[in-house]
């Protein structure tokens, strides 16, 4: 397949463009549909706030005290990084602003202000940030990752205005210059493409730095307009542009398991990547804001929908080990892919305002990010199978790109940068919970879930704070705190139903939901003074359907796998490159690798006409550690039996017998579905059969 190839003159004149933008609109950006509020005005609380406290007491709040990226971080003075990208620290400063910041924790605060203290006092004479002190070993990317930490804290910390805006308009600077310059550090140096293929990663990533050129731009423009818009128009136009991806005929809809592909020489290849699918999701709703061009709104859409029709796990996240592979139950999914592809869901529903994304961004943390992670936030995995009985080092990879430890817990199972990443997906997720209406008289509660929000609206300061266990209790309470009249809209889910949903403020009474049909929000007038709201949304079991006549389970934002009994057992954390080694440097005795042995036969099918919910939740109780394996307060029963299923490699589930030869092996048996962030050991797509 060959990718249209976009033909440039040298130089550009993009100032003359983007001025006569700036007349033709008010603002050259395009608002957003509901704009995102600064980190810090959203906290967690219940179930939601104890998982992000145990994120700052797990890997993530602990990698600053012994990983060597960052002890010893060539970023930070010394000379270790596990890649040429030198991509260790950004991401680690991406994930630990907003998590520092939403749970308040002086110590975490106190290792972002060191970085960032470090890293804007040792900008190089040229306006480069990073460690590259040689000009030709320069990309942009690792850059992206860290400049959106230093526009968080920013948001947080004025304090730091200062410094950042400085720093980042020097380095605004040199990327004009750069770029200006045959695209240097972002596609040649001297007239030469980056190599290796990582280093197309800026072009492919583009939208995650143009966020942050936004945000300078409307936030602390400090007389740069010209110059930001300038270097967002050369990001964009150098760009290994997604909008040429998206287009029918060239977007693969088939199986790509077992397609061979040179990462090396393939133009497709940064497209199939599944990290940069993630992150290149957003960039319709940030070129759009950049150019304005409407017809992104569909683009988008086709996207997200084309993403995870063909290549999406029920989980929802995206299917790729390391490059897209279909829908085959076997293949796997980077703990990468499912931060960044959260961001950029909930990105795009601040950007665009399409309901579509929010239940997306909320299908995808409450399930597939759980499932990632173990339930004290010490281990996680590389990859993640929707038909996972065991997490285990295997015989032979079903993977790509992945070594046979990759689907185990740990450290880094494979590749460090989720080790380095994963720590953004619940802590922005947190901030996205809440957003204004663009008049700013509205606050949106866009994602469900336990958290409370403190802003000023043009009527005057608001504290809203939501009460509930969701997703595991579909029964939200809100008690509201204003100075004046607003409108506080509540999304409403595509999978509730209708008929037992319902919300009531102060006493009452109860009224049915009227969601607007594109942004899913119901709205209420609040009045100033104190007031409570009870929204209640009811759900059925639901199915979808997966390949190979398999479902996925659903209830609410929940999606439900068949659980495999399984023992965990623990090693001392291997090297990423050497799965015989233990790591050479000291680490704390919580930091471990966890392997997953499943205790039964895995090889079920269910009736699914006989599933019944069950709940033993107390509401008001104590829902600490929700997505711990064995422990789920709510689960399915069905009634299943054994079935003949052969193996993919000898190593893992293959694909279950289909037709005439699914037939029982044995008696019908009660088994249980459970939520699928606390099913680690699990068959998701489930074959289904009559009993
Ligand atoms: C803001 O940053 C400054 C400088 O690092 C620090 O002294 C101050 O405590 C921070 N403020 C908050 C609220 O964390
Ligand atoms: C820029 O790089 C391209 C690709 O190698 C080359 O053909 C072109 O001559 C270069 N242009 C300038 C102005 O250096
Ligand atoms: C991109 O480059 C082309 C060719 O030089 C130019 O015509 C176009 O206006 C540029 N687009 C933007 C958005 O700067
Ligand atoms: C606007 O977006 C559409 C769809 O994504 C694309 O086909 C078109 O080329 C874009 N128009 C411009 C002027 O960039
Ligand atoms: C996704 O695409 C499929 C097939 O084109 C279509 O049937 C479905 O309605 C789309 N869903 C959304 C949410 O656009
Ligand atoms: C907001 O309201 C919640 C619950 O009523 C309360 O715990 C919190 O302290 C309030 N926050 C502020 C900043 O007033
Ligand atoms: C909210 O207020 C507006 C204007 O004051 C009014 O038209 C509307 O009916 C009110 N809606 C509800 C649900 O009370
Ligand atoms: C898994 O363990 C639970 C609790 O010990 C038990 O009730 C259940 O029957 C087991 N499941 C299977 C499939 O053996
Ligand atoms: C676990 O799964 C493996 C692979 O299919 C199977 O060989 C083994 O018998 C299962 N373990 C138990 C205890 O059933």
């Amino acid at each position: 397949m060959k990718m249209p190839v976009k033909i440039f003159a040298f130089p550009l004149v993009t100032s003359a463009l983007a001025s006569a933008a700036l007349t033709a609109r008010d603002s050259p950006l395009l608002p957003f549909s509901f704009t995102p509020l600064p980190l810090g005005s959203v906290k967690a609380n219940g179930w939601l706030q104890a998982e992000l406290e145990m994120e700052a007491n797990g890997l993530a709040g602990h990698m600053h005290d012994f990983i060597p990226d960052i002890t010893d971080g060539n970023w930070l003075g010394g000379s270790t990084s596990y890649s040429t990208l030198n991509e260790g620290v950004p991401y680690w400063f991406n994930g630990l602003v907003p998590l520092a910041y939403t749970v308040d924790d002086e110590q975490l605060k106190d290792q972002v202000h060191a970085v960032a203290g470090y890293i804007t006092t040792h900008q190089l004479g040229d306006g480069w940030i990073g460690p590259e002190t040689d000009p030709n070993s320069r990309t942009f990317w690792a850059r992206y990752p860290l400049v959106l930490g230093l526009m968080n804290l920013v948001d947080a910390n004025s304090t730091w205005g200062g410094p950042v805006v400085d720093t980042l308009g020097h380095f605004v600077d040199y990327m004009l210059n750069r770029l200006q310059n045959n695209y240097t550090d972002y596609w040649y140096h001297d007239g030469v493409e980056l190599q290796p293929i990582d280093f197309t990663w800026g072009r492919v990533r583009y939208a995650d730095m143009i966020v942050s050129l936004q945000w300078l731009f409307e936030k602390h423009p400090a007389g740069k307009e010209q110059e930001l818009l300038d270097t967002m128009n050369f990001l964009y136009n150098g760009s290994i542009d997604w909008n040429d991806w998206y287009v029918e005929g060239v977007y693969p809809t088939q199986d790509l398991s077992g397609v061979p592909i040179d990462p090396n020489t393939s133009p497709i290849f940064p497209y199939e990547h599944g990290v940069n699918v993630g992150q290149g999701l957003k960039s319709f709703g940030v070129v759009r804001r950049l150019t304005g061009n409407d017809s992104l709104i569909d683009t988008a859409m086709n996207a997200v929908n084309w993403t995870f029709t063909y290549h999406g796990s029920a989980s929802g996240t995206i299917i790729a080990d390391e490059i897209l592979e279909g829908l085959n139950p076997w293949s796997g999914s980077e703990t990468c892919t499912a931060v960044e592809t959260m961001y950029s869901l909930s990105y795009l529903y601040q950007t665009l305002g399409d309901a579509y994304y929010a239940d997306r961004t909320e299908l995808l943390t409450y399930n597939a990010m759980f499932a990632q992670l173990t339930s004290d936030w010490w281990g996680h995995q590389y990859m993640a199978q929707p038909n996972q009985p065991y997490c285990e080092k295997l015989s032979t990879a079903p993977f790509w790109n992945v070594n046979v430890v990759g689907q185990t817990f740990g450290l880094q199972p494979n590749y460090p940068c989720c080790q380095f990443n994963h720590p953004q997906g619940l802590p922005k997720f947190v901030m996205a919970t809440y957003a204004t209406t663009g008049d700013g008289n509205g606050l949106v509660h866009a994602l469900l879930g336990p958290t409370q929000v403190t802003t000023t609206l043009s009527s005057g300061n608001v504290n809203v704070s939501c009460d509930t266990a969701y997703p595991f209790d579909n029964t939200l309470t809100y008690t509201i705190q204003s100075d004046g009249n607003f409108d506080f809209y509540v999304r409403v889910p595509a999978w509730h139903d209708a008929s037992s949903s319902s919300i009531s403020t102060n006493s009452g009474p109860s009224t049915t939901l009227s969601p607007d049909p594109v942004s899913g929000l119901h709205k209420l007038n609040i009045s100033a003074g104190q007031t409570t709201v009870t929204y209640t949304l009811g759900s059925q079991i639901w199915t979808e359907i997966r390949p190979h006549d398999t479902i996925s389970v659903h209830r609410g934002a929940l999606v439900y796998a068949l659980e495999i009994n399984s023992t965990e057992s623990t090693t001392a954390p291997h090297q990423w490159n050497n799965l015989d080694a233990a790591v050479t440097f000291s680490v704390p005795d919580q930091c471990k690798d966890f392997f997953f042995a499943n205790e039964t036969a895995w090889n079920y099918a269910i009736d699914p006409s006989t599933m019944t919910f069950h709940s033993s939740l107390d509401v008001s109780g104590d829902l600490s550690m929700p997505f711990a394996p064995g422990e789920s307060q709510l689960w399915i029963e069905a009634q299943a039996c054994l079935i003949p299923w052969d193996m993919y490699l000898d190593s893992v589930p293959g694909i279950p017998s289909t037709g005439s030869s699914r037939t029982c092996l044995g008696d019908a048996q009660t088994v249980r579905l459970v939520p699928y962030g606390s099913a680690k050991t699990r068959i998701g797509d489930i074959p289904t059969i009559s009993i």
